[in-house]
């Protein structure tokens, strides 16, 4: 059962979302936090950041696991997740950087990228509160249409979908990368509780058909549907397909 705060716009979702992110980190200054890259979010860690500067929050003691980074990237390059999650949460709150977490981009054999992954999660988790996007082809990390709902964290060849909604962050279609190493479904459905976010009219269709259509691993986000505790904080745009 999929809890749904619906929010008149971006701006609102942002700040709904901001307000359970402090509301758990209140609850349990430890909390592990699950976290996601992407346009959507971005209102969000404003908010956060704000929150912080307004000595409202305190960061000091949360460990996080990023979902997903690029095959080839390092932190340091701006394209990278582990560079977004920088540059737009940790490098303006009180975090304790050695406990932030986003798979090794670097690490080129993607068994090795993967199961350390996996031990990390395995060894913090579960996770207390994980943030989820939802993908235009309806993927979660960047676990794309597939025959079986991945477990661990493993490394994908992106859809052509995936690499076009991303060209936007990038010069050129070419630069986009073609693999990723992500966390499974089974990792992600082990939060506690899972936060999803969307935005804007053109996820309206793939949202409808995640929250109400078959559970299927063609539509990644599908699998939702069957988790216990699962918050969408959506703008009216993005239910637009949904009834009332
Ligand atoms: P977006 O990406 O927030 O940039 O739309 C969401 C996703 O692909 O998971």
């Amino acid at each position: 059962m999929v809890k749904i705060y619906r929010s008149r716009n971006y701006r609102e979702m942002s700040e709904t979302a901001a307000g359970l992110f402090l509301a758990q980190i209140r609850k349990k200054p430890d909390s592990v936090l699950g976290l996601a890259t992407g346009g959507t979010p971005v209102g969000l860690y404003q908010n956060l950041v704000q929150a912080y500067q307004r000595g409202e929050a305190d960061f000091s003691r949360l460990s996080t696991l990023n979902l997903d980074e690029y095959q080839g990237l390092s932190g340091e390059d701006p394209h990278s997740y582990r560079y977004f999650i920088n540059t737009q949460l940790f490098d303006h709150v009180n975090i304790e950087k050695t406990r932030t977490h986003v798979p090794d981009g670097t690490e080129l054999h993607p068994e090795k990228a993967c199961r350390d992954y996996d031990r990390l999660i395995a060894r913090l988790g579960p996770v207390d509160l994980q943030l989820l996007g939802l993908g235009p082809n309806g993927h979660i990390a960047f676990n794309e249409p597939d025959d079986i709902f991945p477990s661990g964290t493993h490394c994908v060849t992106l859809d052509s979908s995936t690499i076009e909604a991303n060209r936007r962050f990038f010069r050129s279609l070419g630069e986009v990368p073609k693999r990723a190493y992500t966390m499974g479904i089974g990792s992600i459905f082990s939060a506690r509780q899972i936060l999803l976010l969307v935005s804007g009219t053109g996820k309206a269709e793939i949202l409808k058909q995640a929250l109400s259509g078959p559970v299927t691993p063609r539509l990644p986000a599908s699998i939702l549907q069957f988790h216990p505790d699962v918050t969408l904080i959506a703008d009216e745009d993005a239910l637009s397909s949904l009834p009332r």
